[in-house]
């Protein structure tokens, strides 16, 4: 038989054989044809294995490594062929809309799309309660209060709009969410927790479901970032960083469900913590990193470094190539090394060419990356989907907001002064959390830090709410400082607490008590004699114990975001209070760390929250 047939009767054979297996069968890439990784029908698979032949060892760590907007422009980010771009808290374009951060992000990928390879970058921010980061974003409540609302779908649909309105500005990758199991109020990141026991996370993990959508691929779809592996709310004294000294299984109890909750969500990354565990830092732990979240739980995404978190391992300032050989090889898959991206890339080639990190660790970190990038469509679709703008800060996004507000509020003491008559009433309302948007917004608010400010951020004070929900004969009448308070006054509301922080910045190891101003703003109000009804605006439970005998009613808000005018609804009754405290009440700081089960008295237990008398 001519060779030709033989030849041609043996590929079909063998085609026939590669159909009935199943195989997918791609058309051989001729050498003009598009690369393999290049074509949107080819699973990504193939795509991955196709392009990492393709790739130069300098390929691939520059894919594991994660730079700061602010110290890589987008042709340094493609000289160095960066993986990713981060915003840190507060680090944004000008103008700080969704144009703007549209228009920077898709620079990048121009920039990174037409050298080389084309690998496009994943650009990540903290979408934490909202893409807090973008001015005119709808700015959600803060965890805390999302914990207290006890409604997992309403953060599932607080998930999807958060991720439409971040892929609205070309961010495809969300730090969130954090899933963190705060045991001491004292850390400033208490406010950042769903709740002090493992089932708040776990139930509210959900949120990745609509982070994620039904399919990564989504153009409403961003990436989720299980942070922060793992310890962070378990620290001694609450110190943020500090060291988490627990045992193995009370690891495994308190602070691993949530990740694993989230790995059976298919969350895309992880990040990692910046604690200790046992003196050990989290990002030199190769048993936590691969043996933990790799291998028992699982985990197919990959794993980010937290902020220079690698500089920590040695507790030095700084990297050095031992920390980085320590935290690779410890199954870190992309290093955040906001400024010194260069020294990052040239440490580690050289303990790669010395050996010290073999080449399987490299290729499984960008088998990884590069899964998740295609995944995510950012290969054939890199630039910013601009249609998404429209939605952007709309309506019915902070109607939601509202509502996720209303579900937030947990009524404690109620002596039957609320629900608030709306008509022919006269109310005084004070304190600095009132009419401050910045305040009831909290951290991670347009800064890192976040910041007070009447209209810092577009939405409703709760003094709005109040004023807008006053109905007929009814004034309403604010001074912070209670000026003005008299007896022909039929109740005040004084709104109270914290004003915004982040991370170790509102750590408060000397005690969880109302400021001067605060205190200052009851006794005057008490010594008025009119019914007093307090509100309070913060990121932990706070010590109010001394003072609640002169309450009338006491509302925690924890920090309701956008909508203040939520809190109002609670007031008034439009709303019937529903949430529970996710966190137990202490009567004092002195008890801390106090949670449910530990056989501790507070103030008031976890799963507490009054409702009104039906009317
Ligand atoms: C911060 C936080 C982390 C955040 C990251 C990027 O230090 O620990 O939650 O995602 O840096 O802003």
């Amino acid at each position: 038989m001519p060779l030709l047939r033989t030849t041609r009767s043996l590929r079909t054979a063998v085609l026939a054989g590669l159909l009935l297996s199943g195989t997918v069968l791609v058309p051989a890439a001729s050498a003009s044809a598009t690369p393999l990784y290049k074509n949107s029908h080819a699973p990504v698979s193939s795509r991955v294995k196709d392009l990492m032949a393709r790739m130069t060892l300098d390929d691939k760590i520059g894919q594991m490594t994660q730079g700061e907007r602010g110290s890589a422009t987008p042709a340094q980010a493609a000289a160095a062929r960066l993986g990713s771009i981060l915003s840190g808290g507060g680090s944004v374009p000008s103008p700080n809309t969704p144009a703007g951060w549209a228009d920077m992000i898709d620079a990048y990928q121009k920039a990174v799309t037409s050298t080389g390879l084309g690998i496009p970058i994943v650009y990540g921010s903290d979408a934490v309660h909202g893409h807090n980061n973008v001015y005119g974003a709808t700015v959600f409540p803060h965890n805390i209060g999302l914990g207290a609302a006890n409604d997992p779908q309403l953060v599932e649909r607080i998930g999807a709009v958060t991720a439409e309105e971040t892929a609205a500005t070309g961010v495809k990758w969300a730090f969130a969410p954090c899933l963190c199991v705060a045991r001491d109020d004292r850390w400033g990141r208490t406010y950042e927790s769903f709740g002090e026991i493992p089932r708040n996370a776990v139930e509210n993990s959900v949120v990745i479901e609509g982070l994620q959508g039904r399919d990564l691929g989504d153009r409403t779809s961003v990436m989720a970032t299980a942070k922060h592996f793992i310890g962070d709310g378990g620290t001694t004294g609450g110190v943020d960083q500090g060291n988490t000294q627990i045992s193995l299984d009370e690891l495994r109890k308190i602070h691993l469900p949530p990740f694993r909750a989230a790995v059976d969500h298919g969350v895309g990354s992880v990040m990692i913590s910046f604690n200790s565990w046992n003196g050990v830092k989290d990002h030199g732990n190769k048993f936590l990193i691969t043996d933990l979240l790799k291998g028992e739980l699982g985990f197919t995404g990959y794993v980010v470094s937290d902020w220079n978190g690698i500089d920590q391992i040695d507790g030095q300032t700084g990297f050095t190539a031992a920390e980085v050989k320590r935290a690779v090889n410890a199954g870190i898959d992309m290093v955040m090394v906001p400024n010194d991206y260069q020294k990052f890339i040239d440490t580690l080639r050289a303990e790669v060419l010395n050996g010290d990190v073999p080449m399987s660790r490299i290729d499984d970190a960008n088998r990884r990356i590069l899964t998740k990038k295609f995944e995510l469509g950012l290969f054939d679709h890199p630039y910013t989907d601009r249609s998404l703008q429209k939605d952007f800060g709309s309506a019915a996004h902070h109607a939601l907001a509202r509502q996720a507000a209303r579900e937030s509020q947990v009524l404690l003491k109620n002596d039957g002064v609320l629900p608030l008559a709306k008509k022919n009433n006269k109310i005084f309302v004070a304190g600095k959390n009132a009419n401050d948007m910045g305040n009831q917004a909290g951290g991670w608010t347009l800064t890192w830090q976040g910041q007070s400010g009447e209209r810092v951020i577009p939405g409703t004070t709760i003094l709005d709410g109040i004023k807008a929900g006053a109905g007929k004969g009814t004034g309403v009448t604010y001074d912070r400082a209670g000026n003005g308070i008299d007896s022909s006054y039929q109740v005040a509301v004084a709104v109270v607490g914290e004003t915004p922080y982040a991370e170790g910045q509102g750590d408060r190891p000397n005690g969880l008590g109302l400021d001067a101003e605060d205190l200052a703003l009851i006794g005057k109000l008490k010594a008025s004699g009119v019914p007093l009804v307090v509100v309070t605006v913060s990121g932990r439970p706070l010590d109010i114990a001394a003072q609640l005998p002169s309450f009338n009613g006491l509302v925690a808000a924890w920090l309701p975001g956008s909508e203040g005018a939520g809190v109002a609804d609670v007031l008034y009754g439009d709303y019937n209070p529903t949430g529970k405290l996710n966190f137990t009440w202490p009567k004092s700081s002195s008890q801390e760390p106090i949670n449910a089960g530990d056989g501790k008295q507070g103030l008031f237990p976890y799963g507490y929250g009054l409702s009104y008398r039906r009317r």
